[in-house]
């Protein structure tokens, strides 16, 4: 079976002032660029908005990919403040996150939102990097389960009803392993991947997955991580800010 490359994405967030996230890439270009050479995994970055384009120009020439974090849900309209997946389409970005939960949780994104995010960037041929996951509650009251199927299902139900196809990623990130330096364990990250597949099967025919994880990946930890069965990525927030933390991860093996 022909797998497809590990991915590495890069979630910067609004960390980085458009002056900062530019110079950052800068200093570390010619490292940034060496790391995405290796054809057996890919580097995405993915920068807020305004910088996303003058580094994707910068970095036009090397096998970096870019993602943007956010996208509208509609097409096109008076939508002050959001950006289409069309214009993601246009600039050149291969992936785009949607339903962080940090977006959910201020934006008051909902799972038809979010399921609009996935149908535009389907049709405009930008993967979408579906972010999953539970609160720290919902995990001790043994909810996981329940909320894994509500936010796959939701996220997929317009897609199903065009009968669109293509391929996504589903990144999960448990909202207490964000930032925190909490990680579950192996086995629960396998049971829920295991779930994530099963739900998908019935949800998005047509659909492929690649299925990630998220939330304090770090040096230290990828080691442990990488042993999870059926991980295809992952999604890094703060160790992907600092380019020796990030190259540590990316590394570990190497
Ligand atoms: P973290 O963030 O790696 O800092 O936990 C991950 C994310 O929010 O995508």
């Amino acid at each position: 079976m022909n797998r497809s490359p590990f991915l590495y994405v890069a979630n910067w967030k609004m960390q980085l002032s458009f002056n900062e996230a530019f110079a950052f890439y800068q200093e570390n270009k010619e490292r940034f660029e060496s790391l995405a050479t290796v054809e057996e995994h890919q580097i995405v970055l993915c920068p807020s908005f305004e910088v996303l384009h003058p580094i994707m120009y910068a970095g036009k020439e090397s096998s970096l990919l870019f993602g943007a974090q956010d996208c509208s849900a509609h097409d096109v309209g008076a939508y002050t403040g959001q950006v289409s997946a069309a214009s993601l389409a246009q600039i050149g970005c291969s992936y785009c996150i949607v339903g962080h939960s940090e977006y959910r949780a201020r934006f008051v994104d909902s799972d038809a939102d979010i399921a609009g995010k996935v149908l535009r960037l389907l049709t405009y041929g930008v993967t979408p990097i579906i972010c999953v996951g539970e609160a720290w509650q919902e995990y001790e009251k043994g909810l996981v389960k329940e909320v894994i199927d509500r936010q796959i299902s939701t996220a997929f139900q317009i897609t199903q009803q065009h009968g669109t196809s293509g391929n996504v990623c589903i990144a999960y990130e448990p909202i207490w392993a964000i930032g925190t330096g909490k990680v579950p364990s192996v086995g629960h990250i396998e049971s829920v991947f295991e779930q994530i597949s099963e739900t998908l099967g019935a949800a998005g025919p047509g659909i492929e997955a690649s299925l990630l994880y998220g939330g304090s990946v770090s040096g230290e930890n990828v080691g442990a991580l990488k042993q999870i069965s059926g991980l295809e990525g992952f999604l890094i927030g703060s160790a992907s800010l600092d380019f020796q933390k990030f190259e540590k991860i990316v590394t570990w093996d190497k």
